[in-house]
C-alpha cells in the first residue's frame, strides 16, 4: 500500500535568522501568540511531530501528540514511553517513517537546527517561515547551518521551493509568514 506523506516545516526567525539565542533559549523577541497558534494548529494536524532532543525536553509533551524525538544517544529506532527515539546514522528515514506514522499524513518538523538542516537534505513538502521583523539575536542559534552571506530564503530556493505571497500573521507585532513549497 502506498502511503501519502507531506514534510512540513515550521520556524520563527529574527531579521538575523535566528530560532535561538546564544545560550540555546527561545529569545522573548521570538514569542508571539499568533504564531504560537498557527504552530500549535498545525502540531494538532499531524500525525507526527519530528524534534531534536533538547526541544523535547524544553516543551514537555501536555497534549500527548506523537513524537519522533533525535538523539545520538539511541542505535537506531527505539520506542519509548515517550515518543519514538531516532538516530539517523543507524536508521534510515523511510524506515523511520514507516514505523513512527504507518498510516502516512502531515509530518511536522520544529526542529531546532540540526533537525531543519537533515529535512533540508531529505526534502520539504512546505516550510512555514514566520519571520519577527525588526528583531535581531546578537550571537544567536540561526535558523539552517551554512547561513553566512546567505539567508534562509536563498537555501529554500535552492532546494527547490517557492514562496507564496507574504502576509501578516500579527500585523501589530510585525509577525509576517511565508509559506515555501514544493511543487
Ligand atoms: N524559533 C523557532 O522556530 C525554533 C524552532 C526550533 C527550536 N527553537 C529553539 O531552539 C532551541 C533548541 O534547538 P537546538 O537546535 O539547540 O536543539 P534541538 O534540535 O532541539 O536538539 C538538538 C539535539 O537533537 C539531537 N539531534 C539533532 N539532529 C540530530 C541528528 N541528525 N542525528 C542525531 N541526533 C540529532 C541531538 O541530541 P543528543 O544530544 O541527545 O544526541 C542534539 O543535541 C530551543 O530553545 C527551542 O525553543 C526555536
Amino acid at each position: 500500500m502506498t502511503r501519502t506523506y507531506s514534510i512540513d516545516g515550521y520556524a520563527i526567525v529574527s531579521d538575523d535568522h535566528c530560532i535561538a539565542d546564544a545560550a540555546g533559549n527561545m529569545p522573548d523577541a521570538l514569542k508571539n501568540e499568533a504564531d504560537w497558534a498557527y504552530f500549535q494548529a498545525a502540531l494538532d494536524a499531524a500525525t507526527l511531530t519530528v524534534v531534536g532532543r533538547k526541544g523535547h525536553e524544553a516543551n514537555p509533551n501536555h497534549k500527548n501528540r506523537r513524537r519522533l524525538i533525535l538523539s545520538r544517544s539511541v542505535d537506531g529506532l527505539e520506542r519509548r514511553a515517550d515518543g519514538w527515539w531516532w538516530n539517523p546514522a543507524g536508521c534510515d528515514w523511510s524506515t523511520a517513517l514507516a514505523q513512527a506514522a504507518p498510516e502516512g499524513g502531515a509530518i511536522a518538523i520544529p526542529g531546532g537546527r540540526e533537525v531543519f538542516d537533515l529535512f533540508l537534505a531529505l526534502g520539504y513538502s512546505s516550510f512555514h517561515l514566520a519571520r519577527a521583523e525588526g528583531t535581531v539575536v546578537p550571537g544567536g542559534r540561526k535558523l539552517f547551518s551554512g547561513l553566512e552571506g546567505t539567508t534562509p530564503e536563498h537555501l529554500l530556493a535552492r532546494h527547490g521551493l517557492q514562496k507564496d505571497a507574504p502576509y501578516w500573521l500579527d500585523e501589530a507585532a510585525r509577525v509576517s509568514m511565508t509559506v515555501w513549497r514544493s511543487f
